[in-house]
């Protein structure tokens, strides 16, 4: 299985310190999937590495909203309605069991998140 392990780079950044700690702790989770595919060590440490990153999720978005709803995000609705996908969509790719399949699946649905999703509240926090 040819998979590399997700890099935190600086492009990820959204410039706020409590939520970009969050996204590099994403990215530790998403790494944990990663080794536990690699590993090879069957689908209890992947479903256990699974639920963490979902858990971590969950505990991310809640924060991410509360702090956009301090600042009166005019967008707010509709990054809520974004969170929402994104959770169905981690449900959906939980029911990939080959990691060559969903782990770039995985990448694609973490960097969405942040690059595409995040990056429309930074200003709020200049
Ligand atoms: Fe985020």
């Amino acid at each position: 299985m040819v998979v590399h392990a997700v890099k935190w780079t600086e492009d990820l950044a959204v410039g706020v310190d409590v939520l970009d700690n969050d996204h590099r702790r994403l990215v530790i989770l998403m790494n944990k999937v990663i080794a536990a595919f690699y590993a090879g060590v069957g689908s209890r440490m992947v479903n256990a590495a699974m639920d963490e990153l979902e858990a971590y999720t969950r505990e991310h978005f809640t924060r991410e909203e509360e702090m956009m709803e301090g600042k009166g995000y005019a967008e707010l609705e509709s990054h809520k309605e974004q969170h929402g996908k994104l959770i169905a969509e981690l449900a959906r790719l939980r029911a990939v069991k080959s990691g060559t399949e969903v782990i770039p699946l995985l990448y694609d649905w973490l960097v969405t998140h942040i690059m595409k999703t995040d990056k429309g509240y930074s200003h709020l926090f200049r």
